[in-house]
């Protein structure tokens, strides 16, 4: 995909980055790294602000006004969440008793792993993941199939970056009880198939859970149309305030699955010798509750969501494209993925021969320009790969981004390019 004239236009205008506060106070920044965490609108800010200001008791225990608006704050935005990632019933009702706040995707998946993978799987079982997962959804599965004598398959990649229907066919067979893959890798950029995936798992009678901290972000994501049971993200990838997860999940799968960390406000009822676990999603949210950052995460989707949802997805596709091409036409950096930008879902990899990573982004980083550099918690893919150094450079892009910014980081590196060769 080469973009035309009015596509290179469209991305050179910038409507957004005055909604930031950090991007328009410091113009000097030009941040290329929102796949680690994506910077905030004052939308976002304002409303954790007026949390505090306005609604601050402890949820779910008063019985009290204020109590009862810091309660309000925390199911309104599990409604919100709902809705936004198509968790809806028949009539359109957002489902938000399957939407459970933990504290980001790592936490999301450890919970998956410790309740449905310790109460599902036994010996002589399987655990399916890809090779290009982030270690959040690598070492939970390593440490519960240790727990339970369950072997952890991983799901490899032809020479395209793609899981081939032939692989899920190898790999996904009887002993699989729960597959678990990103929808968009945090190092290549490419999105997987996920609805093919969950076919696969549900026809062999496993449970499909997916990451989806990179494509919840960037993608119109509609957990009817992936067919998985499970779904983990963060809201600080997305605009959102660090230290807010979530975990969608089917109501029934929730039901039946034991409660992860055990405390205050997770019970309906304790003995001295026992205790009776709250209904979903109460069961997994032990002691008191981040209200101020589910509030202003439901003002951080409400955010994306009067700038249009389709139109930012739309602009990020470009930039991805742009991004792409503009690293693929040098001829002293190598991209580590796909070089079609069409591909790419905001995150592109790349190394500048025979320099190491760290040396690119810290001199970056003297003319402002922010990018990622080391193993993207991605070991066993880089190994994989057979990638030199075990490193690479990441640069990401988000709606906020503009053409500008990747000319930037293109100039950086034709500089970096003569320190080390000029
Ligand atoms: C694909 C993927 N999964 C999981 C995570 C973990 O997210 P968090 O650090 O918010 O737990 C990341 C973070 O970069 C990621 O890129």
């Amino acid at each position: 995909m080469s973009l035309d004239a009015s596509q290179l236009a469209s991305i050179a205008e910038n409507p957004y980055k005055d909604d930031f506060p950090l991007l328009a106070k410091h113009p000097e920044i030009c941040f290329l790294d929102s796949a680690a965490t994506s910077q905030r609108p004052a939308a976002v800010l304002d409303a954790q602000r007026r949390f505090y200001e306005e609604m601050n008791a402890n949820p779910l225990r008063g019985l009290y006004g204020l109590s009862v608006e810091a309660t309000q704050a925390i199911e309104g935005a599990r409604d919100h969440i709902a809705r936004f990632i198509g968790a809806v019933d028949d009539e359109g009702r957002p489902q938000g008793s399957e939407v459970i706040f933990t504290r980001n995707a790592s936490e999301s998946l450890n919970l998956v792993a410790q309740t449905l993978g310790r109460s599902v799987l036994h010996e002589g079982d399987e655990v399916v993941v890809s090779i290009m997962e982030h270690h959040s959804n690598i070492i939970p599965w390593q440490q519960v199939c240790a727990q339970t004598g369950t072997r952890l398959v991983y799901l490899r990649l032809d020479d395209d970056f793609r899981i081939t229907q032939e692989e899920l066919e190898a790999k996904v067979g009887p002993r699989a009880k729960i597959v678990s893959v990103t929808q968009v890798s945090n190092v290549l950029g490419v999105r997987n198939d996920i609805p093919a995936i969950s076919a696969r798992a549900h026809q062999m009678g496993a449970h499909m859970v997916v990451d989806g901290a990179q494509s919840v972000p960037h993608l119109k994501v509609d957990v009817r149309e992936l067919g998985c049971d499970l779904l983990a993200f963060s809201a600080h990838k997305m605009g959102g305030p660090m230290g807010i997860g979530i975990l969608w999940g089917k109501a029934a799968l929730l039901d039946q699955m034991p409660p992860f960390l055990t405390g205050g406000e997770m019970i309906d009822s304790v003995s001295e010798t026992d205790a009776v676990w709250a209904p979903v999603p109460q069961k997994f949210e032990a002691g008191t509750q981040d209200a101020a950052g589910s509030y202003a995460f439901d003002a951080g989707l409400g955010y994306l969501e009067s700038k249009g949802f389709a139109a930012l997805e739309a602009r990020e596709r470009l930039l991805s494209a742009y991004l792409t091409e503009s690293l693929a036409a040098l001829d002293f950096v190598d991209v580590i993925g796909p070089e079609d930008g069409c591909r790419h879902v905001g995150a592109v990899a790349f190394n500048v021969r025979g320099v190491h990573p760290h040396d690119v982004a810290s001199i970056l980083d003297g003319s402002g320009v922010c990018i990622r550099a080391g193993h993207h918690c991605a070991q066993p893919l880089l190994s994989y790969l057979d990638v030199a150094m075990g490193s690479t450079c990441r640069a990401s892009v988000a709606f906020y981004n503009d053409k500008q910014d990747i000319d930037r980081l293109v100039d950086g590196l034709k500089t970096v390019w003569q320190v080390f060769n000029g």
